[in-house]
């Protein structure tokens, strides 16, 4: 956030000056014996133990907050040490532990550009959720922390798992998607990547911070059984799954109280029944209280040190807060460092393999894209018979957009498009970015003898124009999304719903190809013959959106959101806003101080749609959709035949699947269950899916198995997980909405 840039710049103008960290010949003197907690044979548990009965009070409370936000007060005299990220933390070099170098690295690794370093931008988070692939995630993760290793970082802020009861949250770009099974489970192999490659990683933004509009001052009010269904079940899969050492809290309140101090939420949910052994770390001035907070489970505040520096001190000393209390809370730091493997192997800058993650980026955008329309087989082009193509949009010549916000990757030279317009240009943190990947040249490159005309699409009919007797037409659409700022509509902005409509009366093949953060309305739908799904797509997206176009790659990716209708379909037609416009004006960051958020009228955003998230609300109120969640196309086709289920704890659903169509491809299966009535629960819900790859003609059995907790309804009474009696048809299919096989399950 802006905020840290301010750190950042801090933190460059002050090093060099810094008191330098003992020498490694000077800590290599150190006879080892006496650290008995450098032996790795002991659990984490035993070696935090070990350590912490080394530290004074002081060092317990240096490791409880961060070290820098030159708005709230002098910097730390440590702040120098950090390495230019979001956030420092310094450690015992004296006892050979390193402090937390923490940066963004939500979909690549943030702030590389005040420093001069590189980092590859991967597709969004959402992107990545769309592939249903939790290799892809993996994979995903491995770069992130790769490259964060090789730029001086042991931890990352990643991890976002937001469940999209409200798309146009400005960062459901940096999310998974509206279903909390799919959410949790792509969030989870992401964060396994991530730590694989001994980084701490973090799950965020805990929990239920649906909308960015007044995000420090809104409280989510929702009932615990919709929590624990919904928002919180997606963040208790990535736990399971993942096993983040941190989970970061959000601003906003929950049901009255700010995640961050919120009992419930960090006590009884996180670190009593999920038993998470990691530490929570404040988002970014999300702290607002000492010993409240401590008492509710709150690790670490960040960015700096208001309430858990001196004031901790005070209310340790004073006995509002007891000892064995602080050692919790610095114990559970200190075993996720050991428990990560950033004691032991400590991260050794490097160039970060710039190619080989490029490359990477580029099939990991392969495995995302959703075809959406495909009219008339007018995609794959075949580049050996259209003559003639119109490449129309907006820097279609020169970049590929990107999310904004603390997420934000900086682009290797500078943003592709030079200045930034001043209706553009928010607080320094919020720019449209895009990165220097042309499609047009893409294009070029994919399709050598073909004339390939280009136009800016600012003006309808000189668009049209263009358009008018091509082979083929490729409009790239944009809608940016960056932190803090909510889309006040899913419609594309700037008028290019016009120009698409001019488009598509000029020219019968028109390709729609959206760069996009979530969802878009589409009044044009029926005009165009195909509409490709690309999300952000990171570092080699225009190469890889080239591949799909021209079928090099055959797209196998599914909407992990649904693409509504119009707005006024969505639980809120209107997003919820704070009362007080002004509440936020991120354009002064001067503005934005402790006493300002300490200051804000709180307001609520009650979810009364409750269980009905996403495609659960549609299925529910009977509602058409655009494109419902799970949907998406491929170059071939695919039948499904065979259901078998065999019941015992939980199920198993075995099915065939054959491809028939022309070309290999891959199928995400996908397995549904209808709960029965009595349950009270949404129509269907996700229970598991399978990713195949078949050849033209082949068939294969497979088997998806449906855990006994997947069938499970929070029992609000009884304060535990149950199944509710009755019949269960189980349904499995390409897409939410299109499920050919069906059995039924009795649960006694
Ligand atoms: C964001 C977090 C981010 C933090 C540090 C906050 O504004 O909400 O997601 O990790 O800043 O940059």
């Amino acid at each position: 956030m802006r905020i840290v840039s301010h750190a950042v710049v801090m933190m460059l103008l002050l090093s060099g000056c810094g008191v330098p960290a003992q020498t490694s010949a000077e800590l290599a003197a150190k006879p080892k014996a006496a650290m008995p907690w450098m032996n790795k044979t002991l659990s984490s548990d035993e070696r935090a133990r070990l350590l912490l009965k080394q530290l004074t009070l002081d060092q317990k409370i240096q490791l409880m907050h961060g070290t820098g936000d030159p708005h709230v007060g002098p910097a730390d005299p440590h702040a120098a040490e950090g390495n230019g990220g979001s956030g420092y933390v310094p450690g015992f070099p004296e006892y050979d532990v390193p402090g937390l170098q923490i940066d963004d690295s939500a979909y690549g690794v943030a702030y590389s550009a005040g420093s001069g370093r590189y980092s590859t931008a991967l597709p969004s988070n959402l992107a990545a959720a769309a592939s249903w692939d939790v290799e892809v995630a993996k994979r995903y993760g491995v770069v992130i922390g790769q490259e964060l290793r090789d730029q001086g970082y042991n931890m990352s802020l990643g991890g976002g798992v937001n469940l999209a009861r409200e798309p146009r949250d400005a960062r459901t770009f940096e999310y998974e998607g509206e279903d909390p099974l799919l959410a949790g489970t792509m969030v989870g192999s992401l964060i396994q990547g991530v730590q694989s490659t001994h980084v701490i990683g973090d799950i965020k933004h805990y929990a239920v911070n649906d909308q960015e509009s007044g995000r420090h001052a809104v409280s989510s009010n929702i009932s615990e059984r919709v929590m624990r269904e919904t928002d919180l079940l997606a963040f208790q899969i990535g736990v399971e799954e993942g096993k983040p050492g941190a989970v970061m809290c959000a601003y906003n309140r929950v049901n009255g109280t700010y995640a961050c101090e919120n009992d419930f939420l960090l006590k009884t949910v996180l670190k009593g029944d999920w038993k998470f052994p990691g530490f929570v770390i404040s988002d970014w001035l999300a702290t607002h209280s000492t010993a409240k907070a401590l008492h509710a489970g709150l690790d670490q505040e960040q960015p700096d040190d208001v309430f858990y520096g001196p004031a901790l001190k005070k209310a340790v000393e004073s006995g509002e807060v007891p000892q064995g209390e602080l050692d919790d809370h610095v114990h559970r730091i200190l075993r996720t460092m050991f428990e990560a493997g950033v004691v032991d192997d400590p991260p050794k800058k490097r160039v970060p393999d710039v190619f080989g993650h490029a490359k990477i980026a580029r099939e990991i955008e392969q495995r995302s894209m959703v075809l959406l329309r495909n009219e008339h087989h007018v995609l794959p082009i075949d580049a050996a018979r259209v003559r003639t193509i119109a490449v129309i949009g907006r820097n279609a010549d020169r970049g590929m957009i990107s999310g904004g916000g603390s997420a934000q990757v900086d682009p290797p030279n500078g943003n592709a498009i030079g200045e930034i317009a001043e209706k553009e240009k928010k607080a320094d943190w919020q720019k449209a970015i895009w990165f220097p990947d042309s499609p047009l040249e893409a294009i070029k490159t994919a399709a050598p003898g073909v004339a390939v005309r280009f136009n800016d699409g600012a003006d309808a009919r000189t668009a049209a124009d263009v358009a008018r007797g091509a082979d083929v037409v490729l409009f790239y659409a944009y809608q940016w999304q960056a932190e803090g700022l909510d889309l006040p509509s899913l419609a594309l902005p700037d008028g290019q719903d016009a120009v698409i409509a001019a488009l598509a009366k000029a020219n019968p093949n028109v390709i729609v190809v959206l760069e996009t953060g979530g969802p878009v309305l589409m009044p044009w739908i029926k005009d165009v013959a195909g509409v490709v799904e690309t999300w952000y797509s990171g570092t080699s997206g225009a190469e890889a959106i080239s591949d799909v176009l021209f079928g090099k790659t055959n797209p196998s990716g599914k909407l992990p959101i649904t693409f509504p209708l119009t707005d006024a379909d969505l639980p809120h037609p209107k997003l919820v806003e704070p009362p007080t416009a002004s509440q936020e004006d991120w354009s002064d960051e001067d503005k934005m101080s402790r006493k300002l958020l300490a200051g804000l009228p709180s307001f609520d955003v009650a979810y009364d749609e409750g269980l009905e998230v996403g495609y659960k609300w549609y299925d529910a109120k009977k509602k058409p959709v655009l494109f419902p969640f799970g949907f998406g196309l491929s170059y071939t086709t695919f039948a499904y035949s065979n259901l078998k289920i065999e019941q015992g704890v939980g199920a198993r659903a075995s099915f065939t699947v054959r491809n028939t169509g022309d070309r290999t491809g891959e199928e995400i299966a996908e397995v549904y269950t209808a709960m029965p009535e009595s349950s009270g629960e949404p129509p269907k819900r996700l229970v598991g899916w399978l990713k195949i790859s078949l050849q033209s003609g082949e068939a294969k059995d497979v088997t998806v198995n449906i855990p006994e907790k997947r069938l499970a309804i929070w029992d609000e009474h009884k304060e535990r997980w149950s199944a509710a009696k009755g019949s269960y048809p189980i349904l499995v299919g390409p897409s939410s909405e299109e499920l050919p096989l069906r059995r039924e399950i009795e649960v006694r």
